[in-house]
């Protein structure tokens, strides 16, 4: 993986205080370590599904199901899977009544994932499936140890696997909350973790990413009052789950009051999907305020020779040029193009993150870049990235209304 920045070097001394802080915090930070986990008793566990569960199912929200969505499907289109994955994290009706007309769930495992183990969410769906499939044996739960759901699952006899210690819902996918999923369809998380070691091993070792990442840094974190909205331009529909993946960790991340002021800051990710988002929000980034900055991601190998025919259409002669191109070749010359464009204008901040190509090894990379990158912002705009208190005004008026309710 390449990242390439267009904007200049930043002061050395941030770098190194941005360096020491996060080093520092590998000391009390799960996720970091994750990379280096033995897999082992995840891959024992992952043997003992049955084998007549053709299908496994997420029953989870936020950092408990978008991380292995992102992997899914990034992976699905260009490998042969043994089992089909689905992601129940919506309480809207019509979704879990169409999800479950996809499956049969007598031919199901489901996972049942909170670290909480209290999420309305997830017990809400849970208790609906539960009553159309009443067999224990058919789910496993994934939450901290002692949560409320760990003593339900002891109750009826299911199986728990836990978070490793002081690992963040949306940090979590390189744990089981993401790798016992993902290798129940067949998806290498070896690889995945060897992905993920490479930047963090290239980082913290002084190689190539260090350097990189830390100016990266430092230049959104220096220029976080203007440049407070990050696009991340990605140029492959298997990058769309990636997106929402990367909205939650940067938003839930960042978006705080200062650890050491009265201010709230933030910083707002949008996930695009190139060329589709070159026909809507690519105008507000050329010529909208000078708001944004633009990560773009390209795969440089679709290991998919599809070509554009040999075609002339009649009136449409101009069009010529296009003839014999393979269609992974035109998508990159379009991103590079609308790079250029944005280049011109030289007050966008832009960078390309280049990866080879779609597989588990590369998708764990740009996991932990992108956890990393988070770590070293929210300790330069000094705000403590792990927790969410944001988020939880909302659930407890929702738990207050419950109560109340008339039943
Ligand atoms: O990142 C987070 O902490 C959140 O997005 C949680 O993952 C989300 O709220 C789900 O929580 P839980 O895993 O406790 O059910």
């Amino acid at each position: 993986m390449i990242n390439k920045l267009y904007f200049p070097p930043q002061n050395d001394k941030t770098k190194h205080t941005a360096l020491q802080a996060v080093t520092k915090e590998q000391e009390h930070i799960g996720y970091y370590a994750l990379p280096d986990q033995d897999i082992t008793p995840i891959m024992d566990y992952a043997e003992t599904i049955d084998n007549t569960a053709t299908t496994i199912v997420v029953i989870g929200i936020g950092g408990s199901s978008l991380g292995a969505k992102a992997v899914y499907e990034f992976i699905r289109p260009v490998t042969a899977l043994t089992r089909k994955l689905y992601f129940f994290e919506s309480t809207d009706p019509v979704n879990i009544t169409t999800q479950l007309e996809k499956i049969d769930v007598t031919k199901t495992h489901f996972l049942v994932i909170s670290k909480s183990g209290t999420t309305v969410e997830t017990f809400s769906i849970y208790k609906y499936i539960y009553s159309l499939h009443p067999h224990p044996k058919a789910y496993t739960f994934i939450t901290d140890p002692g949560s409320p759901l760990e003593s339900y699952a002891s109750e009826t006899g299911a199986a728990v696997l836990h978070l490793p210690a002081n690992v963040g819902g949306r940090f979590s996918v390189l744990s089981s909350v993401g790798l016992l999923p993902l290798t129940l369809c067949g998806i290498d998380i070896r690889a995945l973790l060897e992905g993920a070691k490479s930047i963090k091993e290239s980082f913290f070792n002084a190689g190539y990413m260090q350097d990189t990442m830390l100016n990266k840094a430092v230049y959104y974190a220096k220029h976080h009052a203007q440049y407070h909205i990050n696009c991340l331009f990605a140029y492959s529909e298997s990058l769309k789950y990636f997106c929402e993946w990367y909205v939650q960790l940067w938003g839930e991340s960042l978006g705080k009051h200062q650890r050491h002021s009265a201010f709230h800051v933030g910083l707002t990710p949008i996930g695009l999907i190139g060329p589709k988002d070159q026909h809507s929000f690519l105008q507000l980034i050329m010529e909208g305020t000078r708001d944004k900055s633009v990560t773009f991601i390209k795969i440089e190998n679709f290991n998919d020779a599809t070509a554009i025919p040999d075609l002339s259409l009649p009136h449409l002669e101009s069009l010529d040029t296009l003839n014999g191109l393979p269609f992974g070749t035109l998508i990159n010359m379009q991103c590079d193009s609308v790079m250029e464009a944005l280049l011109n204008e030289k007050d966008i901040p832009i960078d390309t993150i280049s990866i080879p190509k779609t597989d588990a090894y590369n998708i764990g990379a740009l996991i932990f870049y992108y956890e990393l990158l988070t770590s070293l912002v929210g300790e330069l705009i000094d705000v403590n990235t792990y927790d969410q208190p944001g988020v939880e005004a909302g659930k407890i008026i929702l738990k207050k209304k419950l109560a109340n309710r008339a039943f």
